[in-house]
């Protein structure tokens, strides 16, 4: 009976989603919105790119009185501004501060700032500074206008290697980074550098979220992890359970489940990046535990039936 509905069995890996630094931002922005509708009526809070990297988060807080622009000549003067939890470029803090007469509100995460600090007191002490992460990504580039003039970024182990011999470098690592990299840095820059000083940056969530994928994926059959298409740790959930050659699914939301994917799994498992937020997760899990969705079905939407 290939066709014979089946309820699906649902596991959601521990710990998953939203994280400390993103909760703690979103908090404050929804406070901030509040505190801007009081002062001048309007509620708008202007943010320099995404606050979270998550579009259906963003789209709600949007509805709130989040305006998200791309440069800073967009915000009106005085307007109310939020610094997002991976922080920003320090040059864009001070000019948002001078064009909102103060009004800004940071919610840099602590451990973003740790390593925004680390960053500072290597290029203050002398040290050449690499910094370990996606040099496109906003987290880095405030990481790297924290860390002076000789500052480089390495996104993979060739990379490293091009830094070449070094008297003294001091590493930091994008705090979504996967730990088996800093490792593997480590290895290949000890012997070429005369003084090499690690800081090991790294976010104890990420790394909660990376090991509870590396378990669950040796309990399902499938995972679905689900988060923003740019969101960088979301990503890397699905490098590693693809890696452990898990069945891996990567959707924003439950809207885009195709039935196909479900042939011959009995047991899926539920992973989220940081930046999902628990809506997202559970409207998956509703949508998985409550529709009829029978492994080897066609063309399921991952709507409920009524
Ligand atoms: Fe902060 Fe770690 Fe989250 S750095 S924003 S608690 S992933």
């Amino acid at each position: 009976m290939e066709n014979e509905r089946k309820p699906i069995e649902v596991e959601v890996a521990s710990p998953t989603g939203f994280c400390f630094g993103v909760k703690r931002a979103i908090e404050s922005l929804e406070k901030c919105i509040g505190e801007s509708a009081a002062s001048d009526g309007a509620g708008k809070v202007y943010s320099i790119g995404m606050p979270i990297h998550n579009p259906q988060e963003v789209a709600r807080l949007s509805r709130k009185g989040l305006v998200v622009v791309e440069r800073i000549e967009d915000v009106p003067s005085g307007a109310g501004a939020f610094v997002r939890a991976h922080g920003v470029h320090p040059s864009v803090k001070k000019a948002l501060l001078e064009r909102c007469c103060g009004r800004v509100t940071d919610a840099t995460c602590p451990f973003v700032k740790n390593a925004q600090e680390k960053a500072a007191l290597l290029a203050k002490e002398g040290y050449s500074v690499l910094v370990l992460g996606d040099p496109n990504h906003p987290e880095v580039q405030a990481i790297v206008g924290c860390a002076g003039e000789d500052v480089s970024v390495a996104s993979s182990l060739s990379e490293v290697k091009g830094v070449g011999k070094k008297d003294r470098l001091g590493v930091i690592s994008q705090t979504t980074q996967k730990k088996e990299f800093l490792g593997a840095a480590s290895e290949v820059l000890a012997p070429a550098v005369r003084e090499l000083r690690i800081f090991n940056t790294i976010c104890g969530a990420t790394t909660q979220r990376q090991d509870a994928v590396r378990k669950i994926t040796g309990s399902v059959d499938g995972l679905i992890v689900v988060g923003g298409k740019n969101s960088a740790n979301t990503a890397k959930l699905v490098e590693i359970a693809r890696s452990r050659n898990c069945d891996t699914l990567w959707i924003e939301h439950s809207g885009e489940l195709d039935g196909r994917w479900f042939a011959g799994k009995a047991r899926i498992g539920i992973a989220a990046g940081a930046s999902t937020p628990d809506w997202l997760i559970e409207e998956l899990k509703i949508a998985l535990e409550t529709s009829q969705v029978s492994r080897g079905m066609e063309g399921y939407d991952g709507r409920n039936d009524e």
